[in-house]
């Protein structure tokens, strides 16, 4: 299975995302693998046999988000100038989201900038981090703020590499599915609640269909200055929450989930989607044991958070929201009390 994305305005710079086509891979000129300890000992072996090259590398960073900075960066840089890397080498990501942001980024800047290669081999990278160009690593003012747009030479999502996910990150991929679908496919998201993706025919259609979704999206707006916003559907609140449990309770995906069920309950209050909507969203989620409960301390306080995340500009709040099952509304005007009016029932 195979999708095209092609970027309006930049037609030198198309790539195709393959789904299970990996078979082998051929460059003539220098290659260097960058993954981790945790992903290596599961499929570095695998790809390193499928890849030729002039010359091939493996450069090995530690594993955790608390790694995506810039000093990792630097290492990665350092390898590749010892390594004698040069214009035309090819850097290939394999691993999560953490290792495509960290290669794309370092492929970025490399010599002005040298091609990459995604392997990605979590859920949620497949779905959505390997999907659209976004580069980058975290520094002491937030979370990814320093980065580039650099899109990929291909995309390669291997299911088989999804068997060795603990079953948490295979959920948390999930969340970014259930995402999509809720705010761009009504279809989709009927076929999400009349078929399990834990089976594996089930799992590629999935990762399949939200890769096509998410590649339209970016397709139309690389730069998110309009309908890339709607994927952060459930992010508004769920950045919030994931600062307040100090980024070690919830995985990404999985404050995404509650970020879903609170931006609903504030669309359910504009008329935005009805009771039952709400219900199937959430039994989906449920279904994936992805967390719906979330206990908000102070309203107040959760609400001023909102102005601590860098998409809040002047004092004002983007919401996304679900318009009906299958559409979305971009807010922006919404009364303070409305929405502390949603907190207080998390309270
Ligand atoms: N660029 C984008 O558009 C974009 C979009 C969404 C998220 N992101 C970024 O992606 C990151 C999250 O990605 P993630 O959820 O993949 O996390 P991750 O990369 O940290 O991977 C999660 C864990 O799973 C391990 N792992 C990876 N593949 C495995 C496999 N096949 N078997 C066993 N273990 C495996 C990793 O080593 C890690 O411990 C965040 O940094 C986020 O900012 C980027």
């Amino acid at each position: 299975m195979q999708v095209n994305i092609k970027l309006v305005n930049k037609k030198d710079r198309n790539y195709d995302i393959f789904i299970d086509e990996l078979k082998e891979l051929n460059f003539n000129t220098k290659v260097a693998v960058v993954t981790n300890p945790t992903v290596a000992k599961f499929h570095l072996e695998d790809i390193l046999s499928r890849i030729s090259a002039k010359e091939l590398r493996v450069i090995t960073v530690p594993d955790g988000e608390e790694y995506k900075n810039m000093e990792t960066i630097e290492f990665i840089l350092d390898e590749c100038f010892k390594n004698r890397l040069d214009r035309k080498s090819v850097l290939i990501a394999l691993g999560g989201g953490v290792i495509g942001d960290m290669t794309g980024f370092t492929a970025s800047i490399f010599q002005r900038g040298i091609e990459f290669v995604q392997i990605p081999t979590t859920l949620l990278a497949q779905v959505d981090a390997s999907v659209g160009g976004k580069t980058g690593v975290n520094s002491k003012y937030g979370k990814n703020l320093i980065g580039s747009f650099w899109q990929p030479k291909a995309v390669y999502c291997e299911t088989r590499f999804l068997k060795t996910l603990p079953k948490r990150e295979f959920s948390a991929g999930i969340a970014e599915i259930i995402k999509m679908a809720v705010t761009f496919d009504k279809e989709f998201f009927e076929w999400l609640e009349n078929h399990d993706i834990r089976d594996e025919e089930n799992l590629k259609t999935a990762i399949l269909k939200s890769v096509q979704t998410k590649a339209k999206v970016v397709s139309l707006d690389e730069r998110e200055a309009g309908i890339r916003m709607v994927l952060n559907y459930g992010n508004t609140f769920a950045h919030v929450v994931e600062n307040e449990t100090k980024y070690k309770t919830y995985l990404h995906g999985e404050a995404v989930s509650i970020g879903i069920i609170m931006a609903n309950e504030l669309a359910l209050r504009l008329g935005l989607i009805t009771k039952e909507e709400e219900i199937r969203i959430k039994y989906l989620l449920q279904r994936y044991d992805l967390p719906i409960d979330y206990k908000v301390k102070s309203a107040e306080d959760f609400y001023e958070h909102f102005f601590l995340d860098k998409k809040s500009n002047n004092n004002q709040i983007t919401f996304i929201l679900p318009s009906h099952i299958g559409g979305y509304l971009i807010k922006k005007e919404i009364k303070k009390e409305l929405i502390i009016d949603v907190l207080r029932d998390f309270e």
